[in-house]
């Protein structure tokens, strides 16, 4: 069986979604459950014996090793983290606890456990990180993308914990032997995205009849990836990736914020739209900026292509509908992660921009 970290988060439980509908081979899904933590994302495996829920702590240092004990792993695919580049500027402390200290005590965890294995189960094991590439830092207009090369450059306490988290990982393997993998995807959208990320948000906040807050002059660019194409790259890495490497991994989508909101306001439009039959893009207003704001990343996903033969199935337009349309059909889903915490959390990131 393998273990999936942080899987009620938004792209893990995509992948034991995924993963449980493509193998037999059983998840222990080990999440402490946070505020991003949500086990209504799994409802559909509640009956489904090869999904094993397990309410836990990465860096717990007694829980985790009993898990790996218990259910001796083959593989570990490591989502677990703090990942809201805003909150992260609010109180940076749970980003250094779980990024860094955790990810840290869980490779203690993993090193003990693995360092007991046979021989021929040693070399099998596999200990795929998922990571980011806002790792890379920022990048100017006419900028390459990323490559797997690119010197390492955090501009946010998000992603500087993600780098530590990175480095850490890729000790491990120099030092022990570890058989690691790392992935730096660029930004997900899809089902199950918690609506704190600029898409779901937009969505949310649009059906709703609040405003769609653009930060600065919404020309920063990201390069967006269907989250299930996220699932399959990992897959295919933990398939076929070569132990001590990393992989980026895009969608060769790239686009600045504006547009991304435009697209879903049309989509909005078409699908849904407003009683007074004007478009949601009325709903648009300029906030003020994130601090340290990022303006572009991109990621150059050819390693992947070429040694692993992996390329995204969705396109930016196909992802995008499906996407605003699981918002639609899933507002139940949508309703109950808006809780008292959730509200708070908008009042402390929106209420100070003018
Ligand atoms: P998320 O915030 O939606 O989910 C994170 C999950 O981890 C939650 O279920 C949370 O409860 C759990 N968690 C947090 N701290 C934990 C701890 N100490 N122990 C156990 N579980 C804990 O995040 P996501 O968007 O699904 O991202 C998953 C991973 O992918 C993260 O490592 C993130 O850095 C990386 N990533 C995300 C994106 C993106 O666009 N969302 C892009 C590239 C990489
Ligand atoms: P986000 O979804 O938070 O992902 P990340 O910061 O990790 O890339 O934000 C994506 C982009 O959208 C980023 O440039 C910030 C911007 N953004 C807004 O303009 N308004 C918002 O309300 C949010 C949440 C994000």
């Amino acid at each position: 069986m393998i273990f999936v970290t942080g899987g009620a988060g938004f792209i893990g439980a995509n992948f034991a979604l995924d993963w449980l509908q493509e193998h037999d081979e059983p998840v222990v899904n080990i999440d402490k459950l946070t505020y991003a933590g949500n086990l209504e994302s799994l409802v559909t495996l509640q009956e489904d014996s090869r999904h094993i829920f397990a309410h836990a702590d990465i860096g717990d240092t007694v829980l985790i090793p009993e898990l790996l004990a218990k259910y001796q792993p083959r593989a570990i695919i490591n989502f677990a983290a703090e990942s809201h580049v805003d909150r992260s500027i609010h109180s940076p402390e749970d980003f250094i606890q779980t990024n860094v200290v955790g990810t840290f005590n869980l490779l203690e965890s993993v090193r003990a456990y693995w360092s007991k294995l046979d021989e021929q189960e040693k070399a099998d094991f596999r200990f795929l990180h998922v990571s980011t590439d806002e790792v890379y830092g920022s990048l100017a207009k006419d900028d390459p993308a990323f490559t797997e090369l690119h010197q390492y450059e955090p501009n946010s306490p998000y992603s500087a914990s993600k780098a530590a988290s990175d480095h850490l990982v890729r000790s491990y393997h120099h030092t022990y032997g570890l058989p690691v993998l790392t992935t730096n995807c660029s930004n997900n959208y899809g089902p199950y995205h918690f609506p704190e990320k600029l898409i779901p948000l937009m969505i949310v906040n649009a059906l709703a009849g609040k405003s769609l807050p653009i930060y600065g002059d919404g020309q920063q660019i990201r390069d967006w990836l269907y989250v299930k194409d996220h699932c399959s790259a990992i897959r295919r890495v933990i398939e076929a990736g070569i132990t001590g490497e990393t992989y980026n991994v895009g969608g060769w989508n790239e686009k600045p914020n504006i547009e991304i909101v435009h697209t879903v306001c049309a989509l909005l439009d078409e699908l849904r739209p407003r009683d007074d039959k004007k478009s949601y893009t009325e709903q648009i207003t300029f906030v003020t900026d994130r601090l340290g704001h990022d303006r572009r990343y991109a990621i150059d996903a050819r390693k992947i292509e070429r040694e692993l033969g992996w390329k995204p199935a969705e396109t930016f337009d196909t992802g995008i509908r499906k996407t605003v349309q699981w918002y639609l059909d899933n507002q139940e889903w949508v309703a109950n992660v808006q809780s008292g915490a959730y509200r708070d959390w908008v009042e402390t990131n929106y209420a100070d921009r003018s």
